[in-house]
């Protein structure tokens, strides 16, 4: 039986591979797509998943729109590492299918209450659509399998020294999602700097020849030379772990997000060594088996063909 997912996403070009991931995945059934400025602009960041599910032939799945900006601050998008479309320099056609009628918060809440069994939610953006969620249908967390989450770090940031940016774009939300108790899974950069392809992946991913594997490498070309530490697959680590967790070494802590630091806003500070003895609200992944993360996202792509 194949696990209920939401995906919550700011597509960005790893936001792109994984939901290919997901889609491609048997283990998962996707319910729902729902977008939350992040990577880019609303507008531009649901015409992107709108234009992926058409690229790929899977224009049945519901898009929603979310969050146009954070709670409280004002949006900062990422335009330098993923482009003016989000999707780099890569054209994927204009899409054939139309965002939903319905809100993410109005969608979210359909699927997961009418879902026969608990619904988990990836979320591989700002956290803004989830905190909305929780705050306005509280009862809704008891419906919730888990929320696998890619933000936040134990060491370092990646918007700041500190701040990781799904968390740092909207560290008030997050704070929410944290202290929500909703069973969370979290893919910060301790591991997510461990998910990298390497050149010679993305070439495989090229040649496997079909149009979704030469627009993957296109868009994973464009990543590459906006990055200068890895070609790092954050988002896929939320999506390949509810496919095969043992790709993942995970540690239960206290995670709790700075929302006043004057240096440190945006900061997911964990408790990896238990000095506080406060309740373990989250899984924090550190490691994954790279060589099997990189051979599940070719498989993924190449089965588009
Ligand atoms: O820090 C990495 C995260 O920020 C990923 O979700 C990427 O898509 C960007 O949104
Ligand atoms: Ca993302």
């Amino acid at each position: 039986m194949s696990k209920p997912i939401i995906i919550d996403c700011d597509p960005g070009i790893d936001d792109a591979i994984a939901l290919l991931l997901a889609i491609a995945s048997d283990e998962l059934d996707v319910k729902l797509i729902t977008t939350c400025a992040g990577n880019q602009t609303m507008e531009k960041i649901t015409t992107n998943a709108l234009k992926l599910l058409s690229f790929i032939g899977e224009e049945k799945i519901e898009v929603a729109k979310g969050a146009t900006r954070p709670l409280f601050k004002e949006l900062c998008i990422a335009d330098d590492i993923h482009g003016e479309s989000g999707f780099g320099e890569v054209e994927l056609g204009e899409p054939n299918c139309s965002v939903s009628d319905r809100s993410a918060l109005e969608a979210m809440r359909d699927v997961i209450l009418n879902s026969p069994e608990k619904v988990t939610i990836v979320a591989i953006g700002p956290l803004t659509n989830i905190a909305i969620l929780v705050k306005s249908y509280p009862e809704i967390v008891n419906n919730i399998e888990e929320l696998s989450i890619m933000g936040g770090a134990c060491y370092g940031g990646n918007s700041t020294p500190t701040a990781e940016f799904n968390i740092f774009v909207d560290p008030d939300a997050a704070q929410i999602v944290f202290k929500s108790g909703i069973p969370i899974t979290m893919f910060g950069l301790d591991v997510t700097h461990k998910a990298f392809l390497s050149n010679e992946d993305i070439e495989r991913i090229r040649n496997t020849g079909s149009k979704i594997g030469v627009a993957s490498a296109s868009m994973l070309d464009f990543y590459a030379s906006r990055l200068t530490r890895g070609i790092h697959m954050h988002d896929a680590c939320a999506v390949a772990y509810l496919v095969d967790p043992s790709l993942f070494t995970i540690i239960p802590c206290n995670v709790e997000v700075e929302t006043k630091g004057e240096f440190t806003n945006g900061q997911t500070v964990v408790d990896k060594n238990d000095r506080t003895n406060k309740p373990k609200n989250a899984n924090v992944a550190f490691d994954v088996d790279r060589e099997r993360f990189a051979e599940m996202l070719y498989q993924a792509i190449e089965k588009f063909n």
